[in-house]
């Protein structure tokens, strides 16, 4: 049996709308084992249990890029991160089908040509890019070749993931985006990107508060989160800074501090007992055959 385990991932972190990602500690497996039948799919709604499931799907690319016939296979789903919440569900379905296909010839694909692959399946590397590699990674893409730079977090940095019990397609979440921003826009945008990482390495929260504030989409995105003032409120008023991981609906919170952690879940637990909470650490690791 093949196990992968795969951390989910919050993308953009504010300033850096489809380039920057970051791997956090929530993870979710996925098995694959030989079978009798060509495909039998476990641990998720049932609806996805066919081949049109996103993992077969990565795992039959995977095959192709090996050039190597499918083989029937059985694959298992233990499944920890929610799905269409901005926290790189799909990431965990590319990445664990591609190196499931790949642990099961030999793992002869290295880390970059898996990334091309998954971004040719994602459209994006910001997710996929730190669930491979783990930690923070600011990607780009130059023709076809995905490149990654990857910055060490600062231990201090806490990150607390508040998620709503409702869900925000990333296709109304980009349809909504205006189809063009301005010189002076993205002159604020890069010199913010480019600043937030430094902040990121240093754990210097009053830099980060400043370097994540975003023109380019949170601002239109945030009205699809009908609690986002509120929750932002809750989270300032402990002194956390906030933003929309991914696409939404997950609210990130960033503190450098174990207990403010924990005082804004109590907090937002008062107001939205029905929301999903985790205190996370960035995950330096990425995906690993376990
Ligand atoms: N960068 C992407 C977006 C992440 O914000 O639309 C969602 O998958």
């Amino acid at each position: 049996m093949i196990k992968i385990k795969v951390p989910a991932t919050s993308a953009n972190l504010g300033v850096g709308f489809d380039c920057l990602g970051l791997a956090v500690s929530l993870y979710s497996y996925a098995s694959f084992t030989e079978n009798s039948e060509k495909l039998t799919i476990t641990g998720c709604d049932p609806k996805y249990q066919n081949t049109d499931n996103l993992i077969y799907q990565a795992f039959v690319k995977g095959c192709q890029a090996l050039e190597q016939d499918v083989p029937n296979v059985k694959i298992t789903i233990e499944n920890q991160i929610p799905i269409s919440r901005g926290l790189g569900s799909s990431a965990f379905c590319v990445v664990a089908g591609l190196m499931g296909a790949n642990a099961w010839f030999g793992n002869t694909l290295n880390k970059e040509q898996l990334l091309d692959l998954a971004t040719q399946i994602e459209g994006h590397p910001d997710n996929v890019s730190p669930a491979i590699y783990g930690q923070l990674g600011a990607s780009f893409i130059d023709h076809q070749d995905v490149q990654t730079v990857h910055f060490q977090v600062h231990p201090s940095l806490h990150f607390v993931a508040l998620i709503p019990d409702y869900q925000v397609s990333t296709e109304q979440a980009r349809s909504i985006l205006p189809k063009e921003m301005s010189y002076q826009t993205a002159i604020y945008q890069i010199g913010h990107a480019v600043a937030l990482t430094k902040a990121f390495e240093l754990g210097d929260l009053e830099l980060i508060k400043t370097a994540i504030i975003d023109k380019m989409h949170e601002p239109f995105r945030s009205k699809l989160i009908p609690d986002y003032p509120l929750a932002k409120k809750i989270v300032e008023e402990n002194s956390g800074i906030l933003y929309i991981s991914g696409s939404g609906s997950t609210l990130m919170a960033i503190t450098n501090d174990n207990h403010t952690a924990d005082n804004i879940i109590a907090d937002i637990k008062k107001d939205f007992p029905a929301w999903e909470a985790h205190h996370l650490t960035v995950d330096n690791q990425g995906a690993t055959v376990v």
